[in-house]
């Protein structure tokens, strides 16, 4: 088991769910989903992993990285979430809505998905990672239930951490393979207009399949559900952190950073406001 793994900086363990006042968070349809989603997303990643993996085939410091470190960690935000669930809705039978979640999702993470050189994937993932902790941190400030704060917080801080990691890399990679600051803001770009909704989406419905199976395949109920998720998101954002973030793989004049930071804050809210 990876809780076992001496590379993990925190374990599911260390979660105090009898601290969790269950009766009154039992009844929040939204936290439910948002939990639940988070969980089988985080729990798919090995299959961006091993995407990556082949991806960075020969590159031994980031193949061990990814499989020492990035993949178990990110098995770990499922594991906790997962259990965080559990605890609180025991009822949610979540081994065959994953598997019934991930037969889609798979789908959705082809190696053709991946950026055309490494550094630019490198670049990528720097979105990924921030899109990730944007997510988390928000959810963090949004939740008024300590130990799910506590847990997005833990999770939030690895993305950090992740981010960090790919940053090097692309450092490493952007010398290597001379990017310039146009090719390197078109990837930035385009990935993050692929943060779309798509992935949560996904979870939304195989959730529902399993949760509420009458409104399953009702298409106004998935939506409402998404749009409930995305607000408690977007009501607490930090666009200013978010843009530094996505912004520092281009090394961009502090001034023009600045003057980009508006526009870049409705875009976030259009995003995650759907
Ligand atoms: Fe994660
Ligand atoms: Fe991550």
């Amino acid at each position: 088991m990876e809780t076992l793994n001496p590379t993990l900086r925190w374990k599911v363990e260390d979660l105090d769910f009898s601290r969790i006042a269950v009766d009154r968070i039992r009844n929040d349809e939204t936290l439910f989903y948002l939990a639940s989603s988070a969980s089988f997303i985080e729990s798919g990643s090995d299959l961006y992993t091993r995407n990556l993996i082949d991806f960075f085939h020969g590159d031994e410091e980031v193949v061990q990285w990814l499989l020492e470190h990035w993949e178990p960690e990110e098995l770990q935000h499922g594991r906790a979430l997962r259990a965080y669930v559990a605890h609180v809705w025991p009822e949610f039978d979540w081994e065959p809505a994953f598997r019934s979640f991930l037969g889609e999702y798979q789908a959705l993470c082809k190696v053709e998905l991946l950026a055309p050189s490494r550094g630019l994937e490198m670049s990528a993932r720097c979105v990924v990672e921030t899109g990730t902790a944007t997510y988390y941190r928000a959810l963090a400030r949004a939740a008024t239930e300590p130990v799910f704060v506590d847990l997005a917080d833990r999770i939030a801080n690895d993305e950090v951490s992740h981010y960090k990691h790919f940053l090097r890399f692309f450092k490493r990679y952007r010398e290597h393979e001379r990017l310039g600051r146009l090719r390197i803001l078109r990837t930035v770009s385009s990935r993050t207009w692929e943060l779309r909704s798509e992935d949560a989406d996904c979870a939304i419905r195989h959730i529902a399949k399993a949760r509420d199976p009458a409104r399953a395949d009702d298409p106004a109920f998935i939506r409402s559900m998404g749009s409930r998720m995305s607000r408690t998101v977007s009501r607490n954002l930090s666009p200013s952190t978010t843009l530094k973030m996505l912004m520092r793989p281009l090394e961009l004049p502090s001034a023009l950073q600045a003057a980009l930071l508006f526009p870049v804050e409705q875009f976030m809210q259009r995003f995650f406001l759907r």
